[in-house]
């Protein structure tokens, strides 16, 4: 089968990594007793029957797109189309929780070579289906499609799956609150009576790039950033004068809307579609607060803080309540990925200290705020790769007594499971947003070690999305 060849009548078999879907094909990879697989990407779920078109051929796989949906599947309640952002908002909820668990479960099958027996919990539930993201990033773009026909220059929205270039134009998303949708809306509208371009991020001129928008959602603050490419204009002086109009926008705005407490222009020359970049406060303060389980949390600009707030809450509480108390009470917790020393902070009153570390400078800083500013005296921030922490620290804190580590998407850099071994705690609490990266780093623990997996908890943050967040305990064998 070559490139670009349509594959007709497919039936989507199960999620896999990265929200990507699976089929086992009838072809047998060369020199092998293996079947090739098909990778699906776009909207469809398990039992739909789908055309693709193959975009990627290698040894022993195919990664296609879906170029029609013949037949939608049984657990298919509606029309994903109006939904953006949310691409399983089609699927029924409950159907949405058993796809998540099944995956959590496969993922971990080399990890059961090792340890044949695993508890898997059921998964719990979301807080809230809707309206339950406290920060959502909407990109300025083009959509052009010659096939289609459509040529239009003014677009906000989000990237349009698999063409990272075009953006498809949105005026709410159901995954934020009406308020944070009505803000949109505002700063949409006001940009789209600017003559000044949109970001073009193949041919990279243009001058808007996004709209960042924060709320918290239990003390009701919001942050709002605006990003561009301030390299659009060639002097200075035009950009100054285009960022007079702007400002005045967001001045006006913020004093028609008493929770709008923070607004930064990022300028941003960044090549990733991302909002960083230097950040220029215009309006408002520094951070804005949220409040989880009767703790502040500062968060700045480029600070991480789990995107769902009373889900976070649900997280860190099944941390703390896997934790066994009796065995590190008084004892020291290492909170390695610690962001804004959230997880460190909510141990800290059964641990003696706690050491969060992390490698975004203002994450750190904004922790250590945090701890002031909720009169917790024994959490130490310390600002440094943990691969670093790691290597260098182990002799002083060998005396460690539970490791909790909360890795990014990519799990653990390479150097780190081996030192985290020589810890040597008794308990370790590995919390995860990638069930691939999860399962290989429990695989190195359980192999080069005598932990045991105690118990993995699947948790939805993230209703309508592939994403899940998952909580494992290992215990040292007896
Ligand atoms: C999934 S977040 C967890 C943050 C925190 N535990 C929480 O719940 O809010 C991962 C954090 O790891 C940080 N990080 C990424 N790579 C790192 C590294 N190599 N060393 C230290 N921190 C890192 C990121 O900046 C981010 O704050």
């Amino acid at each position: 089968m070559k490139k670009w060849h349509i594959l007709e009548d497919i039936t989507v078999e199960k999620l896999v990594f990265g929200g990507k879907w699976f089929v086992r094909l009838d072809e047998w990879v060369t020199d092998s007793n293996k079947k090739k697989v098909l990778f699906i990407t776009g909207w469809a779920v398990p039992g739909s029957i789908v055309d693709v078109k193959i975009i990627k051929k290698r040894k022993d796989y195919y990664e296609s797109q879906i170029v029609a949906v013949k037949k939608k599947s049984l657990i298919e309640t509606g029309a994903y189309e109006l939904f953006p952002g949310a691409p399983w908002m089609n699927i029924d909820y409950n159907e949405q929780l058993k796809i998540k668990q099944t995956q959590i479960e496969e993922s971990f099958f080399h990890v059961q070579k090792i340890q044949p027996e695993i508890n898997f919990l059921p998964i719990i539930p979301a807080p809230d289906q809707f309206g339950y993201r406290n920060k959502i990033e909407f990109s300025f773009g083009k959509y052009i499609s010659h096939k289609e026909e459509v040529f239009q220059e003014f677009n906000v929205g989000f990237h349009k799956r698999g063409e990272f270039s075009k953006v498809e134009d949105y005026d709410e998303c159901l995954l934020i609150d009406s308020e944070q949708n009505i803000l949109y809306k505002k700063i949409k509208d006001f940009a789209k009576q600017s003559w000044l371009p949109v970001h073009d991020q193949k041919m990279w001129t243009g001058f808007r790039r996004h709209i960042l928008i924060r709320k918290t959602y239990f003390t009701n603050q919001t942050m709002v950033i605006f990003s561009y490419f301030p390299e659009y204009f060639e002097n200075k002086k035009d950009l100054e004068s285009a960022l007079i109009d702007i400002k005045k926008f967001f001045i006006e705005l913020a004093e028609s809307d008493t929770s709008l407490s923070s607004i930064y222009l990022s300028h941003n020359s960044n090549k990733s579609d991302t909002v960083i970049g230097d950040m220029e406060l215009i309006c408002g303060s520094e951070v804005i607060t949220e409040e989880l389980l009767g703790l502040q949390f500062d968060i700045g600009p480029k600070s991480f803080f789990q995107t769902n707030s009373r889900g976070a809450e649900l997280l860190y509480t099944l941390v703390k309540d896997f934790s066994h108390k009796e065995s590190f009470k008084n004892g020291t917790v290492l909170d390695l990925y610690g962001g804004t020393g959230t997880i460190g902070m909510i141990m800290s009153d059964i641990a003696k200290d706690v050491i969060s570390v992390e490698l975004n400078e203002e994450a750190s800083t904004n922790g250590q705020r945090n701890a002031q500013k909720n009169s917790i005296n024994n959490v130490e921030f310390i600002n440094v790769k943990v691969e670093d922490f790691l290597n260098d620290y182990i002799e002083k804190w060998m005396k460690a007594d539970l490791l909790i580590i909360d890795p990014p998407r990519a799990g653990m850099h390479p150097s780190a499971p081996e030192n985290i071994l020589k810890f040597n705690t008794k308990q370790i609490i590995y919390v995860s947003c990638n069930p691939a990266t999860l399962a290989r780093d429990c695989q190195y623990i359980l192999e080069n070690s005598d932990y045991t997996i105690e118990k993995v908890q699947a948790v939805d943050m993230f209703p309508h999305t592939h994403h899940i967040e998952t909580v494992v305990s290992f215990i040292k064998k007896d």
